[in-house]
């Protein structure tokens, strides 16, 4: 772990701590370890971490705000509302898992940490730029607030998070639903073991709603999520010396009735041989094969509830979006 020191000898802020727990080696090594098994499968599947260089993350940054992509906007809507409901849970830290741009977290902050018990403010994200950069902006904006910021993997590093009190873990933007299920699974185990009982789970979730609005969200008009898609390949080439064609594949988004959940694609549109060094092996894809890169589960209420439940959580409040669009749904650790 490295970590950046957060203030100068004369007491003059600088930027806030930054603890790094994927190094370079250690990173591609455990990519390569995912690699090993995903590419195998059937579907061939990359997991959807491979996104999120700096260039994916401000793809992502797009996203949120194109016509078609609606949920970024209505978890906006949900926090600037009820973020002022969460004070009497008395959160001395929050955590935000996968924060991105931090950017709607600012309505979390003005009410906890303006009006309630907020000392410490803990994003964490596997990318450095985009962290390091949200980290920056916040400190300077709060400037009584303790910004702590963590670069990992939200499926090895729960145990390092630097947690002062009684906590509450964000788990915004739907990023829950890129998880398999069994994935899920473990990690709502894992931060479970985590937290303390009564520390709280802040999480948004994109609900189940007609196909055509789901499919143009992931399919929008100016190929932007198309070009997010692509770049997963763009990073592989980068990071494992793999030689894909993005430009030879298709972006495919598709709704799953049975999962309930949109897959995103990349179908080969030549065929190609792709070496992937590390494995010591080339893959082939023919014309319409498909590389399964993303899912997006989208959820009911009542079975999470259950799911959160079965796991040792309580669900204690949600809210929705006029529409039942999106949820915010908090839940207490037992
Ligand atoms: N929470 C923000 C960003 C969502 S995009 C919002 O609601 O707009 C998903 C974020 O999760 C990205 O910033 C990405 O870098 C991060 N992420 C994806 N997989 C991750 C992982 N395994 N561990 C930590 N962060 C991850
Ligand atoms: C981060 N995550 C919740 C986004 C989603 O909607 O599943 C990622 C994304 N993929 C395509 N568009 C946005």
């Amino acid at each position: 772990m490295s970590s950046t020191n957060g203030s100068l000898p004369g007491g003059e802020r600088s930027e806030p701590p930054v603890d790094v727990h994927l190094a370079a080696g250690d990173w591609q090594a455990t990519l390569v370890d995912d690699l090993r098994v995903s590419l195998l499968e059937n579907p061939r599947r990359v997991a959807p971490v491979w996104f999120y260089d700096e260039r994916g993350s401000e793809l992502f940054e797009q996203i949120t705000e194109l016509a078609e992509y609606y949920p970024t906007r209505a978890e906006r809507e949900l926090l600037e509302r009820h973020a002022p409901d969460l004070r009497s849970l008395g959160a001395d830290t929050l955590v935000e898992l996968g924060s991105g741009s931090s950017e709607k977290t600012s309505f979390l902050l003005d009410a906890l940490h303006g009006g309630g018990d907020l000392g410490r403010y803990v994003p964490f994200d596997v990318s450095e730029e985009m962290l390091r950069g949200a980290a920056t902006s916040v400190a300077a904006r709060y400037p009584a607030l303790d910004v702590h910021g963590v670069v990992g993997d939200f499926h090895r590093h729960l145990h390092t998070l630097p947690l002062d009190g009684s906590t509450m873990v964000a788990f915004l933007g739907s990023t829950i639903g890129n998880l398999r299920p069994e994935q899920r699974a473990s990690f709502l185990t894992d931060l479970y073991a985590t937290l303390e009982p009564g520390d709280h789970l802040l999480l948004g979730v994109d609900l189940v709603k007609d196909p055509a609005v789901l499919v143009a969200a992931y399919d929008d008009a100016d190929d932007v999520t198309a070009e997010f898609n692509r770049n997963a390949l763009r990073v592989l080439n980068a990071e494992v010396g793999a030689d894909f064609d993005p430009d030879g594949f298709d972006h495919v988004a598709t709704w799953n009735a049975d999962q309930e959940w949109i897959e995103m694609r990349l179908r080969a549109t030549t065929a190609q041989r792709v070496s992937i060094p590390p494995l010591e092996t080339t893959i082939g894809f023919d014309v319409g094969d498909d590389l399964l890169t993303e899912i997006s589960a989208k959820f009911r209420l009542a079975p999470l509830a259950a799911e959160l439940h079965s796991l040792g959580w309580d669900t204690i409040q949600h809210w929705t979006t006029e529409g039942d669009t999106f949820a915010l749904v908090v839940a207490g650790r037992r």
